[in-house]
């Protein structure tokens, strides 16, 4: 703002004098040019002399009344441009104390080397004594060791009986339970805000299975049990909708029969059909068939009923999400060529099946779990590393056009400590939860797998803010910033400011 209107009063101010400089020069010129077109003037010299003299004067009057409008404008636009500018700012001072608690950086320490006395000894039976794990990630992962533990904590986030003292707080990592008293289950899900009946929604993997693998180097899985339905008015109470689209049974050559893989469901709603549809990964048992499934419905709770599974534009799928544009353009994002890369591509009008128009992106770069959302103008998507269950390093990406090309920013991970930074904050991204009135603000939503015990998987809701300070040489080009700095705050605790639902 203080730029622009500096700007524009350059404009002006320089306006003026070239305009002045102008009619001097003008008048000069005019003057000359009648004196000695006087000479060959039909009219006598005196009559030409008054003439002139009577012009020079309400020109001269002429260009003083221009000259003191363009400093009378001038002034108006300083004055108002300030006004304005005061406004703006306060209006930014106000928003940046809501968001300030936000962004605040809270530090980790805690103990890597596990107590041998604390190991499970179930898991010891099962893994032997000397299977030792590694890293931290792999003590995170390992069911037997106090790290894991701290990851996946017994206490529950309640929103019916924590208390007043607890209410609003989310905390990461701690089971999250919904309004029955059950354990929320609707993992690698997305939130869908509904205009019609002012309400979010919540739909995710209901995991609420033996985990088991289906063959000795496998990935760790559950059975199908369906897409679960949560919805609430704050973002924090869930109330159980049920499972909206069931996993099926008896039909071994359905795409949701029992042992494949339906994973990250996500509903838009279109407002040309009326219909909510969600798109979802469909795989087989080995994720070899690698496809999208789609499925519709009247209500945002459901029942959906599933349509098929394609691959899209004849390519790979695993990992993917859908988005919905402002101007009513939905979009599929999803990891292909071995998740080699992105490929995105534009939804038929009906959101039903995919348009021909693809683009890869991010190519050779082993990303997947796309989350993607829009601020100002500029599309960001936050993505994760391919390495099955286990927490690795996020990615911040942006792009001026949603087909790209898209830049990559950098790990969008704030607080913590190292550990946290470069695992998520030991999580996956899954979604990203737009807040109206905290522009700028939105909600991070990961998961924090656990491979032992699927079912316990817990969720990661943290803060993400786009704009602020870049922290990070990489953000740099010449000095001058390239991109919003997307960051995402580590919270052992926190809850979304006053203000934030206002649009
Ligand atoms: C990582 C993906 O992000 C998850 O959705 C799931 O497919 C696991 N891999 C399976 O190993």
């Amino acid at each position: 703002m203080v730029s622009f209107v500096g700007f524009s009063n350059y404009l002006l101010g320089s306006q003026i004098i070239p305009l002045q400089l102008c009619c001097a020069d003008q008048l000069g010129r005019i003057s000359g040019t009648t004196m000695a077109m006087g000479t060959r003037s039909r009219h006598p010299k005196s009559l030409a002399l008054r003439c002139y003299a009577a012009s020079h004067r309400s020109l001269t009057l002429l260009v003083w009344s221009l000259a003191a409008l363009v400093i009378l404008l001038n002034f108006h636009l300083l004055t108002t441009g300030t006004h304005r500018e005061d406004l703006s700012s306060r209006a930014h001072e106000i928003h940046r104390s809501i968001v300030r608690e936000l962004e605040e950086v809270e530090e980790e320490m805690f103990q890597v080397k596990p107590a041998r006395s604390r190991r499970n000894p179930r898991a010891v039976r099962r893994k032997g004594e000397h299977s030792k794990p590694h890293s931290v990630v792999d003590e995170f992962l390992d069911e037997s060791s106090a790290v894991h533990d701290m990851f996946f904590p017994e206490t529950a986030m309640d929103p019916v009986h924590g208390g007043n003292d607890s209410m609003y707080f989310y905390h990461p990592g701690r089971v999250w339970l919904d309004t029955d008293g059950k354990p929320i289950q609707a993992h690698g899900g997305g939130v869908l805000y509904d205009e019609k009946t002012e309400t979010y929604y919540w739909y995710g993997e209901n995991k609420d299975g033996k985990t088991y693998k289906a063959h000795t180097k496998g990935a760790d899985r559950v059975d199908i049990v369906g897409v679960s339905c949560y919805s609430s008015k704050d973002l924090w109470a869930w109330k159980n909708e049920g499972v909206v689209l069931r996993g099926e049974v008896k039909n071994v050559t359905h795409d949701l029969y029992k042992s494949n893989v339906l994973e990250r469901p996500k509903v838009i709603y279109n407002d040309q059909t009326s219909k909510y549809v969600m798109w979802m990964h469909i795989d087989d048992t080995n994720y070899t068939k690698a496809s999208v499934g789609v499925a519709v419905s009247n209500s945002p709770t459901g029942p959906f009923s599933y349509l098929y599974s394609k691959r899209p534009h004849d390519c790979e799928s695993r990992d993917m999400t859908i988005f919905k544009d402002d101007n009513g353009k939905a979009y599929l994002i999803y990891s292909s060529e071995d998740n080699s890369e992105l490929h995105i591509g534009e939804l038929t009008d009906d959101y039903l099946d995919v348009t021909n128009d693809m683009r890869s992106f991010l190519i050779a770069q082993h990303r997947e779990a796309p989350a993607l959302f829009k601020f100002e103008g500029v599309y960001y998507m936050i993505t994760s590393g391919c390495t099955s269950w286990a927490p690795n390093t996020a990615l911040a990406h942006a792009a001026t056009s949603i087909m790209g090309p898209w830049e990559t920013l950098g790990n969008p991970c704030v607080g913590g400590n190292d550990i946290f930074r470069s695992t998520t904050f030991f999580s996956q991204s899954t979604f990203v939860v737009p807040l109206p009135g905290l522009r700028g603000s939105f909600i991070f939503m990961a998961d924090r797998w656990n491979p032992s015990e699927l079912r316990d998987s817990r969720y990661v809701w943290l803060p993400l803010t786009v704009g602020g300070l870049p922290d990070e040489a990489a953000d740099y080009s010449f000095m001058f910033p390239l991109w919003p700095r997307v960051s995402i705050y580590w919270h052992r605790r926190w809850r979304l400011p006053e203000g934030w639902t206002d649009s």
